[in-house]
């Protein structure tokens, strides 16, 4: 089976430093892969270079065979690479509902005209675009929110929000940068159930950088560590857990 997205041989330098170094792998659609690593370990640089904010110095990323390195974000994210962000980026004086929508009209935009102008085609996806929206918010305990301003909500909530925001568009490949942090523990572990669940039923593939590392083990499907920039282990939860240079690198005893 090709992979969804492979990675070979991807370095990315900043001056002298290198962030990323020769850095290769396949992920597969279905599939929730973790990225762990110290701070500073180029966790958010590889998620970086996959949707085009950083060039690769070196080496090359096909994503469905394509080769996307190089291409700019916007036109990654067209092409189905969808990430959240560190830090949100919702409309605060919007409504839940209309942030989710208004992720949509990246994925639609091609017939955007098509909207304004009517056509029934374009109507039949902005149909399917909220009932799917309204799905995912029932999904996640927001669907009562719909019609509030994000404003309005919890650190959590909005959180949740953004990524709703991010799956209405059904991508296949979603990148969630630290997508629990500031999350109650109980909060947590729902949104890990959810990206599971997604994974599972709609067989998107999503990559995830997380601290946690018992949600970590608990929830993704392959693990890779990463370290000064070099991937120093890839593997199931288990095959990770007893990687010697692991608990050394990252875990902090051997
Ligand atoms: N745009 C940038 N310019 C220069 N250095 C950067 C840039 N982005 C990241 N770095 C550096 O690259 C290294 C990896 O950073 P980052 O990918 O953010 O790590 P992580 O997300 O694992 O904490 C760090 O040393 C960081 O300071
Ligand atoms: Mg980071």
């Amino acid at each position: 089976m090709e992979p969804l997205l492979r990675l070979e041989d991807v370095s990315v330098r900043f001056a002298g430093l290198k962030a990323l170094d020769g850095v290769t792998f396949a992920a597969h659609g279905g599939e929730v892969r973790a990225v762990i690593g110290p701070n500073g370990a180029g966790k958010t640089t590889l998620f970086n270079v996959i949707s085009g904010y950083v060039r690769p110095s070196g080496g090359a990323i096909h994503f469905r065979g394509e080769p996307i390195h190089g291409l700019a974000p916007h036109d990654i994210s067209v092409k189905g690479i969808r990430r959240t962000f560190q830090n949100g980026g919702l409309f605060p004086e919007l409504t839940v509902l209309e942030n989710v929508l208004a992720g949509l009209h990246v994925k639609i935009e091609s017939s955007f005209l098509g909207i304004v102008f009517g056509t029934p085609a374009a109507r039949e996806a902005e149909r399917e675009g909220l009932a799917r929206a309204r799905r995912l918010l029932d999904l996640m305990d927001l669907g009562a929110l719909a019609d509030q301003p994000v404003k309005d909500l919890s650190g959590g909530q909005q959180r949740m929000v953004e990524i709703v925001r991010t799956l209405a568009t059904d991508p296949p490949l979603l990148l969630l940068d630290e997508p629990v942090v500031g999350l109650s523990p109980p909060m947590r572990d729902r949104m890990m159930g959810i990206i599971r669940r997604l994974a599972g039923e709609e067989g998107i593939a999503i990559m995830l950088i997380e601290h946690v590392i018992d949600l970590v083990m608990a929830g993704s499907d392959v693990i890779v560590v990463l370290s000064s920039g070099e991937m120093i282990a890839e593997g199931t939860p288990q095959e990770v857990r007893r990687n010697r240079e692991v608990l050394e690198a990252y875990l902090g005893h051997a």
